[in-house]
């Protein structure tokens, strides 16, 4: 052995500079790279030809994937030992073609080579004239195309030529003229590619793709917590990074994928944080102009500045390739693609294996993580699912089981809003192994039809099983808050704005949970931002970090507690319903309708969530979409001022996007707002003013007169209690003007002198509106306009001094 180079990455520094052509090379992991035809695997020494090949090979498989050309030649290169050994790629063709996602990867043992390598001794002379023949050589084995690999070649087009469209890409893949020597003629039909359609679009239409989801500032917080959870693994123990429902692959974005002592300054921007970086270069910068100036700073390695300790160690951050310790589980085809594009050659398995894959169906076999096979494995009878699937299962099921293995889980689960819709989507989907089994648990439907819960519940009861496995979760903090799926150890969490998410903005929490045994009744998050800097790019984008934000867990609904569900005998079956917007359903008769002169309202009160569709106030019941409000119950005069605070509370205006989502409706305080009787009043006055109370006065079908009970015109009751109050100076410039409105209301043209009027039916009825030519809203009456939209402003100001503290010191709102 004539050279002694300790690591790869030198000798091939060196190799490369001897052959004068280091400036334009392609490194790749610091260990190989391409020259023009050829592909260089470098190595220390080669005691196995037939296993470096096929890493070669897996790494050409993978460049296809994502569009880039297979050099013609392999070249193996033995540093130490000085030998070279030359292949032809293009007799591994087939091999190339493999996709070696999953367990394929594992078998480096079972593969030979079909060819005999020409030997090349660079320590002689004539050895280093071929390697400078070989290098010379620009020639490629042209592959062909499938869905596997069109995705990445779409990019590579697009990257070429800004501006070609779908059918240009389609007609290069036919008639190859810039990848002439790249690819074979594509024979296939538009049609094959119909689910992955839109992946084939020019790049800029991609940011649009819901499958790029989680944004990259909270994939790379995120990571700081599954990062915390690595270094708490006990001593000698492996650990697994699991994501049943990976998607593209985002959250794994900066995941390390080579051992830390051989990344360069230029790699860390891949990995940490600028702050990160900033500091520790700072930490590090006398070492730098000491050992290393005469280096191209970009270039120097951690290895080489952790040789000096200073008082920040990378190595205290980020662990050795943590990619490696990664399994990814995947659902749309779609997905699985744009996945293998990122991840396949880097991490441990991906889940389903490419045999899984068919392109007339949107939805990769095995890919549903919620199903008994993606659970039990070869523990399942069905023969749907190949012998390799089963494989990769039941060593996934290992690891759990394996107690010298942790297991962290990092997750971002989808969650879906208990809407009607989802519930039928659920019902027709033949609902999962996971829900069956959650719901034998004894859960209420509340619970098991959101599917996030799904993911969560199965999370602890199927893979985290060891009091040192983790569990990085992106999750609405409601699984922990209502639903005590959350009953572990709290180690550290955020919250970010779901704004960034391709959603309305709201806060998404993301909490590292140790799987030991713990019950907090409360969180505290540090809330994130994201500064976008006003620009669509991505890589300007910067986290901010806001203040942080205290949560309580909630027990008891207001609807179990405060309802008052109260009949008498003198009720009287009636035929009139009404809307939720206080008009009268044009439905026929519905039986369960009810008047009595006692009777203030109806109210609906749904849940603990927050939002217009967990509350109504009207006059009489509600009937919506052909059903009677179940969840609902009528005021009665004797009582109903201490039911309001319920109503009002439901109204809480969630300003900022990190109070929505994170506070509900609770009963938890029992009755101790009932005492505050000022509390009460001004409850009572912001109802009967606000316009959320959609109480209206109609004249019933059934020949009846029905009156707006809660509103402050005379004659109500609630004006003959509103006299019972004192008000302040504040309550007193609401009511007149309210009294204002009314005067003014008297003389608009459908002004109904019978009626009772309230805020919502003014405004709804009197104040007349219509849009003009150029679409906006011109008022009949415009002082009535601007003295409703006064109110408006003046009572939300109202409840924020007088409503709002109270409802959290009474645990109406939590
Ligand atoms: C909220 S996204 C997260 C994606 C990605 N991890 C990220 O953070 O950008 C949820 C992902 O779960 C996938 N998914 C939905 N139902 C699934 C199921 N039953 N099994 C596995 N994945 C599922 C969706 O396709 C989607 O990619």
């Amino acid at each position: 052995m004539s050279k002694k180079y300790l690591s790869e990455r030198e000798g091939q520094v060196k190799f490369f500079e001897d052959l004068k052509i280091s400036d334009y090379v392609e490194l790749t992991n610091n260990t190989d790279g391409v020259y023009k035809g050829t592909l260089f695997e470098f190595k220390l020494t080669i005691p196995d030809i037939n296993k470096v090949l096929f890493q070669a090979i897996k790494y050409l498989s993978h460049k296809r994937i994502i569009g880039k050309p297979i050099p013609a030649q392999i070249m193996l290169v033995s540093l130490n030992e000085e030998i070279a050994y030359l292949f032809e790629s293009s007799v591994y063709l087939n091999e190339i073609e493999t996709i070696y996602a999953g367990a394929a990867s594992k078998n480096n043992q079972s593969f030979s080579a079909k060819s005999q390598p020409e030997v090349i001794d660079f320590s002689k002379i004539d050895g280093l004239k071929s390697i400078i023949d070989v290098l010379g050589t620009v020639k490629f084995t042209k592959i062909h195309i499938n869905m596997f690999c069109v995705v990445g070649w779409a990019n590579s087009y697009y990257e070429k030529l800004h501006k070609a469209s779908k059918s240009d890409f389609f007609e290069e893949l036919r008639n190859p003229n810039i990848f002439k020597d790249y690819i074979l003629p594509w024979q296939g039909d538009d049609i094959d590619f119909k689910y992955i359609n839109d992946l084939l679009n020019p790049k800029t239409l991609k940011k649009e793709l819901g499958a790029f989801y989680t944004p990259r500032p909270y994939c790379l917080k995120a990571t700081e917590l599954v990062r915390k959870a690595i270094k708490r693994i006990p001593k000698g123990n492996d650990y697994i990074i699991l994501d049943r429902c990976a998607g593209t692959g985002n959250l794994q974005e900066f995941l390390t994928d080579k051992p830390v002592n051989e990344m360069t300054i230029r790699d860390l921007d891949k990995y940490i944080d600028k702050n990160l970086k900033i500091k520790y270069l700072q930490d590090k910068s006398e070492i730098i102009t000491t050992f290393y100036s005469s280096k191209n700073f970009h270039e120097i390695t951690i290895g080489e500045l952790e040789k000096h300790k200073s008082s920040i160690s990378l190595h205290d951050y980020l662990s050795d390739n943590e990619l490696s310790h990664v399994i990814v589980n995947t659902y749309e085809l779609k997905e699985w693609l744009v996945l293998i594009a990122r991840l396949e050659n880097k991490v441990k398995l991906v889940v389903p294996p490419p045999e899984h894959l068919n392109e007339h169906s949107p939805i990769v076999n095995g890919g549903d993580a919620l199903s008994d096979h993606f659970i039990l494995g070869s523990g399942v009878g069905r023969m749907f699912i190949s012998e390799q699937y089963k494989e990769i299962i039941d060593e996934i099921n290992s690891y759990v089981k394996d107690p010298k293995t942790n297991i962290i889980l990092f997750e971002n689960p989808p969650y879906r809003d208990n809407t009607a819709i989802d519930k039928q989507s659920i019902k027709s989907k033949d609902k999962s192994y996971v829900y069956k089994e959650f719901v034998k648990n004894g859960t209420n439907q509340a619970i098991h039809n959101d599917v996030s819960n799904l993911f969560i519940w199965s999370a602890w009861n199927y893979y985290l099983i060891k009091p040192d496995d983790y569990y990085v979760l992106f999750s609405p903090i409601k699984y922990w808050k209502t639903h005590n799926l959350g009953e572990r150890q709290f180690v550290e969490g955020y919250l970010f704005n779901r704004q960034y998410f391709h959603a309305t903005p709201s806060a998404i929490s993301c909490i590292l949970w140790k799987n030991t045994p713990q019950s907090l009744n409360t969180l505290n998050l540090t809330a994130y931002d994201i500064d976008t800097n006003k620009t669509p790019e991505l890589d300007d984008d910067k986290i901010i970090k806001l203040n942080e934000i205290s949560i309580q867990k909630v027990s008891k609904s207001m609807n179990e507690v405060y309802a008052d569900k109260r009949r008498f005998d003198s009720d009287k079956n009636i035929t009139v319903t009404v809307e939720n917007n206080g008009l009268e359903t044009a439905k026929p008769f519905k039986k369960h309708a009810i008047y009595n002169d006692n009777i203030i309202g109806h109210m609906m009160i749904k849940g603990f969530s927050l939002g217009v569709m967990t509350y109504s106030l009207t006059s009489l019941i509600t009937y919506t979409n052909g059903l009677i409000e179940s969840h609902g119950f009528y005021l009665r005069d004797d009582n109903y001022i201490t039911i309001l605070p319920m109503f009002v509370a439901k109204l809480y205006p969630q300003k900022n996007w990190y109070e929505r989502d994170i506070y509900f409706t609770s009963a938890d305080g029992g009755d101790a707002y009932l005492k505050d009787k000022e509390f009460l009043k001004s409850c009572f006055i912001f109802t009967c003013l606000s316009q959320s109370n959609h109480c209206r006065s109609i004249d019933g079908t059934d020949g009846n007169y029905y009156q707006n009970k809660l509103c402050f015109d005379t004659n109500t009751v609630a004006s003959q209690d509103l006299l019972k109050y004192k008000l302040n100076g504040d309550e007193q410039g609401l009511i007149d003007l309210f009294n204002q409105i009314l005067n003014k209301a008297k003389i608009t043209k459908n002004y109904n002198s019978k009626y009772s009027y309230g805020t919502y039916q003014i405004d709804q009825e009197l104040n007349t509106r219509y849009k003009n030519e150029i679409n906006e809203w011109i008022y009949d009456y415009p002082e009535l306009n601007t003295l409703i939209t006064s109110l408006k402003s003046n009572l939300s100001k109202y409840y924020e001094n007088y409503i709002q503290p109270k409802l959290f010191e009474y645990e109406l709102l939590k």
